[in-house]
């Protein structure tokens, strides 16, 4: 990958050339260990090889790309991440989505998520909420086969509030100390949909739903990037529930330094969403934080999601991911 940017992650001369439809591509860092805009590039066209590769490279160097003043429709938005890869095709997706496009996934009845269990919407928050870092994931952790990446682009956003920001997991890995990276290359960690989920007294939609929908699988706590190689600290506040083979007090103790490695403020980028704001990630090296500054604003948010079929995590050891429940790679 290094081949195809120069050091401090510029657009590779060969994209440069001149009177190519990739003569304006430029990829500017916005923080010092993740993040990159990518301008001069409008990505309802067809792209050419050369700028797929920059992006490409862009993504797996600076782990999310923006864009800006992107005039995607559903169909653009399907045929660019085709470019990255095999866009997963879901079964079940909210109210919101667009019917005649089932690999894209419109975010805005998050906000009713709660009513469909038969709560408000903070009350379903607070019962989800166990941890301060619960908001942070990568999206559909729990399962054996996580998505590689996410296209996530912007309709309506508020005026303000609302913004996400991401974690670089393979920085928070290089930042331990060589005694803790030594020691955590060895433990593997079970990841659960619905972990820390306080029930409500008496029937509970909510419980049901997890009971019935039960999705986990044993990764492991460092795995290793199947396309650059790095290490990476696979954790979150969200999926994680328990280090394997150690106590349940060692776990938690351990969670709780790995975590706040993890969200450290200088391995993470926030971004200001406009309408037509894109965000590309690299699923497998990052976790993102869901806004919750934005609820009681009360302004709607309307986001569109594609996500690229990622494959089994493998650790250290190259031992790969272990399903417990729900999860069978490829079926979603
Ligand atoms: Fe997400």
């Amino acid at each position: 990958m290094t081949t195809d940017r120069t050091t401090n992650g510029e657009v590779p001369p060969t994209a440069r050339e001149s009177g190519s439809p990739t003569a304006d591509v430029k990829v500017s860092p916005v923080a010092g260990h993740i993040g990159a805009e990518i301008s001069g590039v409008d990505l309802t066209e067809p792209l050419n090889d050369t700028v797929v590769a920059t992006i490409r490279a862009a993504v797996l160097r600076w782990k999310v790309v923006f864009f800006r003043d992107q005039r995607l429709d559903h169909a653009a938005h399907l045929a660019f991440a085709r470019r990255f890869g095999d866009p997963v095709v879901l079964r079940r997706r909210g109210g919101a989505s667009p019917p005649d496009f089932p690999e894209v996934e419109t975010t805005a009845d998050r906000l009713e998520l709660g009513g469909r269990y038969g709560m408000e919407h903070t009350e379903w928050l607070e019962r989800r909420r166990h941890s301060l870092l619960r908001g942070w994931h990568c999206d559909h952790g729990a399962r054996i086969d996580p998505p590689a990446a996410t296209v996530l682009r912007a309709e309506t956003v508020p005026p303000y509030g609302g913004d996400t920001t991401w974690s670089n997991l393979a920085a928070a890995y290089a930042g331990l100390s060589a005694p803790v990276r030594e020691f955590v290359d060895g433990l593997r960690a079970e990841h659960r949909l619905g972990v820390g989920y306080q029930s409500r007294p008496g029937d509970d939609a909510y419980l049901r739903h997890l009971l019935d929908h039960q999705v986990a699988s044993v990764h492991p706590l460092v795995r290793v990037h199947p396309e650059t190689g790095e290490r990476v600290l696979f954790v979150n506040g969200y999926y994680l529930e328990q280090i394997v083979d150690v106590s349940r007090a060692e776990s938690r103790l351990l969670l709780e330094l790995l975590l706040e490695q993890a969200t450290r403020p200088e391995y993470t980028v926030r971004f200001r969403w406009e309408p037509g704001s894109v965000a590309f990630w690299d699923n497998r090296a990052t976790i993102h934080l869901a806004p919750s500054d934005n609820a009681h604003l009360g302004h709607p948010r309307v986001m569109h999601r594609v996500m690229l079929t990622g494959d089994i995590p493998a650790g250290v050891d190259g031992k790969p991911s272990q399903p417990v429940t729900g999860t069978a790679p490829g079926r979603w």
